[in-house]
Order: C-alpha cells, then sequence, then structure tokens
C-alpha cells in the first residue's frame, strides 16, 4: 500500500560533503517490501517547488517504524530537505517502486553490490538483507573525492568493501568497473550514474545483473508518464517502462540505459 503521510524526523546529519543521513518515524515504514524502494518528498508547504523528490530508502526498522534516507544537497528540494530540523513533521509519499530481488541469489552464493556516488544509499540495505540470509555479500563503493566518501565502514560490517575515488585521494583511483573485473560474483546489483550502469550491463551479458535507474520524475506513482524509458525488449509487446512504478529496479537488458 502506497501512504501519504506527516512523518516526524527523528534526525538529520551531514555524514560527508553536502551528504545528509535523515531518520525520520512514519507508519508507511511497514509497508516497505524490498531494498531499493524510494519515498517522494514534499520539499515545501507553498507551490514552489512543486514537484516532490525522489529519495531512496537507505535502511529500515520496522519494528520502530523508522527509516534512513541519505541524500546529496545538490539543488533547490534538496537544499530545502537539509534544512528540516528533529522534531519537524515531513510530507511523505511511499514507499514507491519495485526494490532488489533477494531470491535471485542463494545461501551461500556471492552477490557483489556495486555503487556510485549517491547511487550507494539503497544498496545498504539490501547488503544487510543478503548478509542476513547467508549469502556472501562484496561491496564496490565509488566517490568522486575523500570528503564525499560515506558508510564504508556500514558496509563493511557485511563484507569486503572497496573504496574507489576518482582522482585517487582515498582507496583506490580510478572507476569501480576496473574493480569488478577482479572479483567473482553468481549476481550483480547496482546503482549509480547511467554511464556506470551501461558499462557494467555491456561487460557482463551472460551474468544475472540487476540495476537501479534515476530518471526525473513527476508523480512517482506511475500516472504522469514523466519517468518513462524505452524498452530493452520490443518483443515483449511494451515499447516503454516506467522507471517510478515499473523500476527503479530492472534486470539487466530490460530497459535501455
Ligand atoms: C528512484 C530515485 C531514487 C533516488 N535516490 C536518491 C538518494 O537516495 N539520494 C540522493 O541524493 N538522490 C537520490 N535521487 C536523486 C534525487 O531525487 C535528486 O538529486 C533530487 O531530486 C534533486 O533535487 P533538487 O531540487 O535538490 O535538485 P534540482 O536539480 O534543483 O532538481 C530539479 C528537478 O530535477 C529533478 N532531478 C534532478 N536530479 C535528478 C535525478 N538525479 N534523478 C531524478 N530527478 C532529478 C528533481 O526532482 C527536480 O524536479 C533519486 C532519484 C530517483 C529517481
Ligand atoms: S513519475 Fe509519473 S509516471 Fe513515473
Amino acid at each position: 500500500m502506497i501512504r501519504k503521510e506527516l512523518g516526524k524526523i527523528i534526525s538529520q546529519k551531514e555524514i560527508a560533503a553536502d551528504i545528509y543521513e535523515l531518520t525520520i518515524r512514519a507508519e508507511l515504514v511497514e509497508d516497505i517490501s524490498a531494498p531499493g524502494q524510494f519515498v517522494h518528498i514534499r520539499v515545501s508547504n507553498g507551490m514552489d517547488p512543486l514537484l516532490r523528490r525522489p529519495v531512496s530508502i537507505s535502511s529500515f526498522n520496522k519494528k520502530g517504524k523508522q527509516m534512513t534516507l541519505i541524500y546529496r544537497k545538490s539543488g533547490r528540494g534538496t537544499s530545502l530537505i537539509a534544512e528540516m530540523e528533529p522534531g519537524m513533521e515531513i510530507d511523505i509519499l511511499g514507499p514507491l517502486g519495485n526494490g532488489f530481488p533477494l531470491d535471485e541469489v542463494s545461501i551461500g552464493e556471492t552477490a557483489l553490490l556495486v555503487g556510485g556516488g549517491i547511487g550507494i544509499p539503497p544498496l545498504y540495505e539490501l547488503s544487510n538483507q543478503l548478509a542476513a540470509k547467508g549469502v556472501h555479500v562484496l561491496h564496490i563503493l565509488g566517490f568522486p573525492t575523500e570528503s564525499a566518501v560515506f558508510y564504508e565502514q556500514e558496509f563493511s560490517k557485511n563484507g569486503l568493501t572497496i573504496v574507489t575515488t576518482d582522482d585517487g585521494t582515498y582507496g583506490r583511483k580510478g572507476f569501480v568497473t576496473d574493480i569488478i573485473k577482479e572479483l567473482g560474483f553468481d549476481c550483480l546489483y547496482t546503482c549509480g550514474p547511467a554511464p556506470m550502469l551501461k558499462a557494467i550491463e555491456q561487460g557482463y551479458p551472460d551474468k544475472k545483473v540487476f540495476l537501479s535507474l534515476e530518471e526525473r520524475m513527476g508523480c512517482g506513482i506511475g500516472a504522469c508518464f514523466a519517468c518513462v524509458c524505452q524498452s530493452g525488449n520490443a518483443a515483449s509487446g511494451a515499447s516503454y517502462k516506467k522507471v517510478c512504478s515499473d523500476g527503479p529496479v530492472f534486470r539487466a537488458g530490460e530497459v535501455l540505459i
């Protein structure tokens, strides 16, 4: 069930340069069905900005009805979210979309989670759930530079975690795609910038790969067509998919990146 409600902000802190961790208590946490789902946040009480901002659920605790989001303060909307303080109410719609499938990898098999920048947050709950299931979890986390690095220790608790930075100021210098070649895996889950997703998809055509896409969104619930992308399988009859309601997670090849 999708709910629109006023959640309560429990905490908000900056965990890296312009990267914020926001914890919210809300009834809709009870309805989260898979890691990789997202919420749509109303950032102002007025008409401007009008559109909600989509942000992934990074982790959640159903018992405490709490979820944590991690977002980058980039434009007007996220700057307004960054000004919100503990105790304030926040207008959220969710949980939205279809998340990562956990049943594609079995106990004892290896899952490789590859995140780029602000695509990393939804992989954290996925890592927690796969590790709890008994899957061997490996992570490659790519950041632009040292000041942008977050959650290295959190991911490390679940398995090997390799950090890369584009400029080499922390971890290994270079792109996450360079490191993938060094690791074996049964299933790969990824979220990040489109060029990274495309390189992964093209590099491993014979492997089980799931990608989470980011598209500009309007309604977030499949009604406005703002987020359509072309289907990768014309034979299926459908020529497009909606990232908000068919995704944001797709099997590699399902949509054209
Ligand atoms: C399913 C999904 C999950 C996301 N999860 C996260 C997350 O966990 N953490 C995080 O930091 N960001 C996430 N994003 C991206 C985030 O929604 C944008 O960074 C944010 O909307 C930017 O808003 P702004 O007003 O600050 O920036 P502006 O650039 O001022 O936004 C202008 C408009 O463009 C849209 N927009 C801008 N960039 C994006 C983008 N990359 N994707 C979609 N819409 C965009 C905004 O919704 C807005 O309508 C996610 C996006 C999607 C689609
Ligand atoms: S955002 Fe409206 S259909 Fe996807």
